[in-house]
């Protein structure tokens, strides 16, 4: 009997709210600066440009022939940009071998590390393996702890055993795959061919992910008493990842861009 192919979900689970930048107007430092690529609207801390984002982490380019707009740190496509978080076609597509000398199953691992300035948000993404005769866990990096539901975490391990069933269980079935991708991602389109699965390091595919980003090197309580101290007037600093970074958001009352100045406007 063929063996049925399995799908693993581990979901992170938790709440995320998040507030919407609205108004596209004010959204850029400068007037000049160009505030979409395509259908991608780009607020500032990102921009497209020299002196229209923060920092080099911010950089959009937008390929005026594809309307992509591309994250230059990942250098991968991001579809949506919201004030907490970027939706970008970052994570790589790993294969899991099956070593037709030895007759044994391997297993497979990726280290991932993107913060402290991105975090993968527990809630709105979730660990995705499709395999026959697999186990799939989640390893932070700094507790070392073993883990299917962590809290919010910059640098982690996934890791993907086989259970050993059937030691040829994999034999049949060489495009095993695990990967990390957004919470509503349901599958690659149909011209995504998995065929050489067992020939590669790495596939070409890429899975869409929900990373928060955050502003700045250090706490609210440092980073306010420096220069690049990025919260404008009417707006309150909110410490990110652990106290590594922080975001700005307007005042209760207040709505609009925290991060441009007299970017929060009252709204009553
Ligand atoms: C824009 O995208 C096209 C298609 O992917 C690619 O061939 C081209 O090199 C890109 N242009 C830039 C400036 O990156
Ligand atoms: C971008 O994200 C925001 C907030 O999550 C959402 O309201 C909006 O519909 C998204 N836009 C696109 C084009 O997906
Ligand atoms: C496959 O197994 C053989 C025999 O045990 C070993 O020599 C070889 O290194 C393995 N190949 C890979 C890619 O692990
Ligand atoms: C990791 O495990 C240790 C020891 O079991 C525990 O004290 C700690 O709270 C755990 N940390 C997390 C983040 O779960
Ligand atoms: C997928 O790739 C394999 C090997 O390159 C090829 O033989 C096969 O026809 C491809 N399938 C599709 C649907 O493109
Ligand atoms: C944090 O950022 C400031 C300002 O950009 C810089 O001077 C400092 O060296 C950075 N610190 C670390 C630890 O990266
Ligand atoms: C904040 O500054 C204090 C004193 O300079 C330092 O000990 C601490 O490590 C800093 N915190 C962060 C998160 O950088």
């Amino acid at each position: 009997m063929a063996p049925q192919r399995m799908l693993v979900w581990i979901m992170y689970s938790a709440l995320l709210f998040a507030l919407h930048f609205q108004d596209t107007t004010a959204l850029t430092k400068n007037p000049h600066c160009q505030n979409k690529c395509g259908d991608v609207i780009i607020p500032y801390p990102f921009g497209i440009g020299e002196k229209c984002y923060l920092d080099e982490r911010f950089a959009v380019t937008c390929n005026h022939s594809t309307n992509s707009a591309n994250l230059d740190f990942f250098g991968s496509q991001v579809f949506n940009i919201s004030d907490t978080d970027v939706h970008i076609n970052v994570f790589p597509v790993l294969p899991l071998k099956f070593n037709k000398t030895s007759g044994e199953n391997s297993f497979g691992y990726i280290r991932v590390r993107y913060g402290p300035y991105f975090i993968f948000p527990r809630a709105r993404n979730k660990l995705v393996v499709v395999a026959c005769d697999a186990y799939a866990y989640i390893v932070d990096s700094k507790t070392k702890n073993l883990t299917s539901i962590p809290k919010d975490i910059s640098d982690f391990t996934i890791r993907v055993h086989s259970i050993n069933t059937d030691k040829k269980s994999w034999e049949s079935d060489d495009c095993n795959a695990f990967f990390i991708a957004d919470k509503e991602f349901d599958g690659f389109d149909k011209s995504s061919n998995f065929s050489n699965c067992g020939k590669d390091d790495i596939f070409e595919y890429s899975a869409p992910v929900i990373l928060e980003w955050a502003v700045g090197n250090t706490s609210c309580k440092n980073a306010s008493k420096t220069k690049g101290y990025a919260c404008r007037e009417n707006s309150d600093c909110v410490d990110a990842a652990g106290g590594g970074a922080y975001r700005c958001r307007c005042k209760r009352g207040y709505e609009g861009n925290p991060y441009i100045e007299q970017g929060c406007k009252g709204n009553a």
